[in-house]
């Protein structure tokens, strides 16, 4: 009978797929396994190569998917697709020690209470490797914001490597935000009671073939995510990226407004243009951060959605000082008190229909 499973999320990563296979066979002879590769469609053919392998060893196999990216729903989507019990989520670039896979396995057989094994830099005995100040640095930090929303005492939660039941993967499938790298951090926050761990210490490994595909598109998309599982039923993420972005806007409006009037331009026209470039500014920005997923491309579309933004903006700031006015003379509130009035309609009534007319 088929004991584990092992996800191996890909991109770019064919000059490992070999080496990772023998040592897998190596690391978990006289063990009944599969390993399923969850490959974006990479350019560099890592998909073919690892079919290749499937072609004399049956127990690779390969979910090729089209059209889209991200670790985290590439290692849900591994999970679900295996009928073994235990499933384990590796890098494919050999950072990983796979060596203690059969370990992970046998603490998951032989005590039913578990739940999941985590892989481990950070109890005795496990390391990062030969990592630089920085990337240390970094790593501590986001490990220190994840203790805020992770229910239990992980050492380790930014770990991508696991071994897990595969029926508890399943049904907490559905609740996983599947955004970015954090596939274990989002397991362990999306049960409703704290799950049972163990931990095994390993030392990251240096990558020798390929290269990290961790950048900051990745490490925005994890304070992201904290943010939301954090305060994200209170004030909705993207209304909070959208409202930081208008508080720069009204920098960008200030200093186009003193330039302008520097070289001699007179209120009004300065006035005017600080409003552009801060609209302009505040478009763009939502479109690459705000609306990434829906992000407008193209000249004729950037062009519609840059002039329906101005539009919503423009109804945005008569809303603000009608509401504002009205405040402040009607109902003889603070100066301060109503012009945040003002501005809180304002922000919402902008967010809310470009949200449904620029990038709906
Ligand atoms: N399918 C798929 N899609 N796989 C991906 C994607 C993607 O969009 N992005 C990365 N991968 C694969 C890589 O090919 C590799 O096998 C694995 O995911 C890890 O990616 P790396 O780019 O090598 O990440 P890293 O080494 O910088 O980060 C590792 O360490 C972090 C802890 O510091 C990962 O294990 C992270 O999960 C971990 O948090
Ligand atoms: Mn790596």
């Amino acid at each position: 009978m088929l004991e584990i499973a092992v996800v191996i999320p890909t991109f770019n990563e064919k000059a490992n797929v070999p080496t990772l296979v023998a040592r897998l066979d190596q690391a978990l002879a006289g063990r009944r396994w599969e390993a399923i590769f969850v490959d974006d469609d990479s350019p560099d053919g890592t998909a073919a190569a690892a079919r290749e392998l499937g072609r004399i060893d049956g127990r690779v196999r390969v979910i090729h998917r089209i059209g889209r990216r991200g670790l985290s729903s590439a290692c849900i989507e591994g999970m679900c697709a295996t009928a073994a019990p235990v499933v384990a989520v590796i890098d494919g670039d050999l950072q990983h020690d796979e060596t203690l896979l059969p370990r992970m396995l046998d603490l998951l057989q032989h005590d039913p209470a578990l739940d999941l094994v985590v892989g481990s830099r950070f109890v005795d005995g496990g390391g990062t490797g030969d990592w630089d100040r920085d990337r240390v640095a970094k790593s501590a930090l986001a490990t220190r914001l994840s203790r805020k929303v992770l229910k239990g005492d992980l050492s380790d939660p930014m770990s991508g490597f696991f071994a897990i039941r595969t029926d508890l993967a399943r049904r907490l499938a559905p609740d996983l935000s599947a955004i970015g790298f954090k596939i274990l951090l989002d397991l362990m926050t999306a049960s409703p009671v704290a799950l049972r761990f163990a931990e095994l210490p390993y030392t990251f490994r240096v990558r020798t073939e390929g290269e990290s595909k961790l950048d900051h598109v990745v490490a925005m998309e994890y304070l992201i995510a904290l943010y939301d599982r954090m305060f994200g039923r209170f004030v909705p993420v993207r209304f909070a990226m959208f409202s930081g972005i208008g508080v720069l806007g009204v920098g960008v409006h200030m200093a186009v407004l003193g330039l302008a009037m520097l070289v001699g331009t007179t209120f009004l026209p300065a006035q005017i243009m600080g409003a552009v470039a801060a609209m302009t500014f505040n478009f763009l920005l939502n479109n690459t951060l705000t609306y990434r997923d829906r992000r407008l491309k193209g000249l004729r579309q950037l062009l519609d959605g840059w002039v329906s933004f101005c539009v919503v903006c423009s109804v945005g700031l008569v809303a603000n000082i009608g509401i504002a006015a009205f405040v402040h003379d009607v109902r003889n509130s603070g100066v301060a008190a109503s012009a945040l009035i003002g501005i809180l309609v304002g922000a919402v009534w902008n967010y809310a229909l470009s949200s449904k007319f620029v990038w709906g």
